[in-house]
């Protein structure tokens, strides 16, 4: 265990802003800093450093604390990995107290894990550089393919021999533990139980997590034997997780960093070749299509991605699906088109550095103009596959989490497909609602049965917002008029000891309403309540406004209370309402007060950035603090509600 004497001293050295900023690009305002959440895609900055009191908030995900707790939650160290990698930083010395036995073995097999998987990069480098077989098989190899010898050092190629157990022979020579050989994927283990090396008679390409340690291996066969797999990689272990890991990042985060943007490609030797013609901001996703996690990992850099495709339109087509998951990740996507039967090993070399940046910089070009080209291209004339392409270029756009982007891809999509706006911008709609309904079932799941969608309810009351997703605001519109549908219908039936318009008054005493009518119905029942008179919808009818004439005409029909539609389509039995009505109203209060404070955070967000453009760091501070009370407000009426909040 690390001693309190450590921890402290730590503690003292370590500045946020320093250990944040290895992670996360902050600009400064005031004398704060903010940024994107690195927890959460977002598009306006919702994640704020206060170097004065060493802490950080994040609104977007609810995290703070500070340099230690953000070291734990961006790299998913525990307490202690995360006091090693900030003495690590800052040079102070670990001492150690007692530990149990059980935590002292984990830690030790993680880090024994990465001791061998170091020892093997060492072993199979030696193969390369110094032993007869790979001098004359793997690195001719490399050279063959352009690979200089800076190159091949910086990437740590190296050589696995041809035979059974030279790598385990060697581990095992030097009091490696042969169970750990095989955790770590080295070594393989048959039926009979004969163990020998996974990589034999191959060229190894390690991957390095963000510290630079080798967490995996590619091997790659040299020549062209059809039986074998062209690379054979390391298995998932416990310090190799394939779909967070990117290969080239290590190589390359400064690059991306400084350039603010990423090529991606498909494989190792694209990387690397591509850092030999002087691009080094650049990663691999290893063929297959990005993960979240891997979106993630380029966003704590820079949100600017260029795809680079290879020539051949087969490729192109099954690499589309994979640049939706980017743009719903949040960010900005631009493609760039090879020649073709050329990848970006191949044609870096074949037209040098300089051509090979030219041709970078001419031919990138937005993702989905690129994608409106490719499709109204093959769709030529013909109406129906005209409509389906436009089905499918919208769906991208439907996918970005910004609005404003949104509005601005159909615009351009518009004008370059020679289709009209409202076209585009009805199919967006419907898409975006659909999204939204899918979402708030997996929310609320089949705890809601009895709950009628409210946003689905809500797009087709209001014919659907412009683009866009239904705002909090008129959440909390539907929610005031459930309140006044409940009045109006039920002020008189009893809830266990009160009346439902007694609850009600009740519950809400201190919640403002936001429409006018609604306000004017509610505080109508409440004073005439006061004196002991009944308030129906027949008093109403004859005294209220047109607008109040007009929503109560609306609201006691009781078509609105239960949509058969929904019933047929997910075959969900509707109990009548007198039945449930206990539930209806204790939900719906919830609901609104849910809203209500929703709502609340929103207008404070705008004041935190108000308050920082004006340097008012006081207020700033201020706002912070109300922002995280309501947030525990959110959090606590999510749970009685049984919806999930983010942390
Ligand atoms: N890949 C893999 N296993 C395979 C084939 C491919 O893991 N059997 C992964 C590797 O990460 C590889 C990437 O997919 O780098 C791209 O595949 P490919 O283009 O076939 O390989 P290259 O690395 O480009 O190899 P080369 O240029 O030598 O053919
Ligand atoms: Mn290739």
């Amino acid at each position: 265990m690390i001693s309190r004497e450590t921890i402290d001293e730590v503690m003292n050295r370590v500045d946020i802003v320093d250990v944040i900023s290895d992670f996360v690009t902050l600009k400064r305002s005031g004398q704060n800093y903010k940024a994107l959440s690195p927890f959460n895609n977002e598009k306006t900055p919702s994640f704020f450093v206060v170097p004065s009191k060493g802490i950080f908030k994040d609104f977007s995900s609810g995290k703070g604390g500070n340099a230690i707790n953000f070291v734990m939650e961006h790299e998913g160290m525990s307490y202690p990995e995360a006091i090693r990698f900030l003495a690590k930083k800052y040079g102070v010395e670990i001492k150690e107290e007692a530990v149990s036995a059980e935590v002292e073995e984990q830690q030790s097999e993680r880090e024994g894990l990465y001791i061998l998987m170091g020892f093997a990069r060492d072993f199979y480098r030696q193969s390369l550089w110094e032993t007869e077989e790979g001098k004359s098989i793997g690195l001719s190899y490399f050279r063959e393919r352009g690979f200089n010898d800076r190159t091949i050092e910086k990437f740590e190629l190296g050589y696995a021999l041809e035979g059974w157990t030279h790598l385990m022979d060697e581990a095992v020579g030097k009091s490696y533990n042969p169970d750990l050989l095989l955790k770590a994927g080295l070594v393989v283990k048959n039926d009979e139980g004969r163990m020998y090396d996974r990589f034999r008679g191959r060229v190894i390409f390690p991957v390095h997590n963000l510290s630079g340690k080798v967490i995996a291996f590619g091997a790659r066969m040299l020549g062209k034997d059809k039986n074998q797999p062209k690379y054979i990689n390391s298995p998932e272990t416990e310090i190799y997780h394939k779909s967070d890991a990117l290969y080239g990042l290590f190589q390359g985060r400064n690059a991306v960093r400084q350039k603010d943007n990423c090529f991606l490609v498909e494989g190792y030797t694209d990387v690397i070749s591509m850092h030999q013609a002087d691009v080094e901001n650049v990663v691999a996703s290893s063929g297959t299509a990005l993960t979240e996690a891997q979106i993630k990992l380029i966003r704590r850099f820079t949100e600017n991605v260029t795809v680079l495709f290879d020539g051949d339109a087969a490729g192109v087509r099954a690499a589309l699906r994979g640049i939706d998951m980017i743009l719903k990740g949040g960010l900005n996507v631009k493609v760039v088109l090879l020649p073709d039967e050329e990848d970006p090993d191949s044609y870096s070399r074949k037209v040098g550095t300089t051509k090979f940046h030219e041709f970078l910089a001419t031919h990138a070009q937005d993702f989905i103009s690129f994608k409106a080209g490719l499709y109204s291209a093959e769709a030529g004339h013909d109406p129906i596959k005209k409509a389906e392409s436009i089905k499918e270029i919208v769906g991208s756009i439907a996918l970005i989490p910004d609005p404003v982007k949104r509005s601005v891809y159909i615009q351009e999509t518009s004008q370059q497909l020679k289709i009209g706006e409202p076209v585009l911008l009805t199919e967006l709609n419907k898409l975006l609602v659909q999204e939204r309904k899918r979402k708030e079932r997996e929310r609320e799941g089949a705890e809601t049965v009895r709950q009628v969608d409210e946003s689905a309810q809500l797009a087709e009351q209001l014919s659907v917002p412009a683009a866009g997703a239904i705002a909090v605001k008129d959440m909390i519109y539907y929610q005031e008029r459930e309140t006044i549908r409940l009045l109006l219908n039920y002020a008189e039936h009893a809830l266990e000891d009160q009346k439902l318009a007694e609850f009600l008054m009740h519950e809400l005493e201190d919640v403002p309403f936001t429409n006018a009518s609604f306000g004017e119905i509610y505080h109508l029942f409440r004073s005439r309540l006061q004196e002991g008179q009944i308030t129906d919808s027949h008093y109403l009818m004859e005294n209220g406004s047109e607008e109040v004439r007009k929503i109560v005409t609306e609201l006691i029909t009781p078509r609105y209370a239960i949509s058969p539609h929904w019933k047929e389509k997910y075959e969900i039995h509707y109990p009548e309402e007198p039945e449930i009505l206990h539930d209806l109203a204790l939900t719906n209060v919830l609901r609104l007060k849910f809203r209500v404070v929703q709502g609340m955070m929103e207008d404070n967000l705008l004041k935190i950035r108000e308050a920082e453009k004006a340097g008012q760091w006081e207020n700033v501070e201020k706002h912070l603090e109300q922002q995280e009370g309501l947030k525990r407000a959110e959090r606590e009426l999510a749970s009685y509600l049984g919806i999930v909040v983010a942390k």
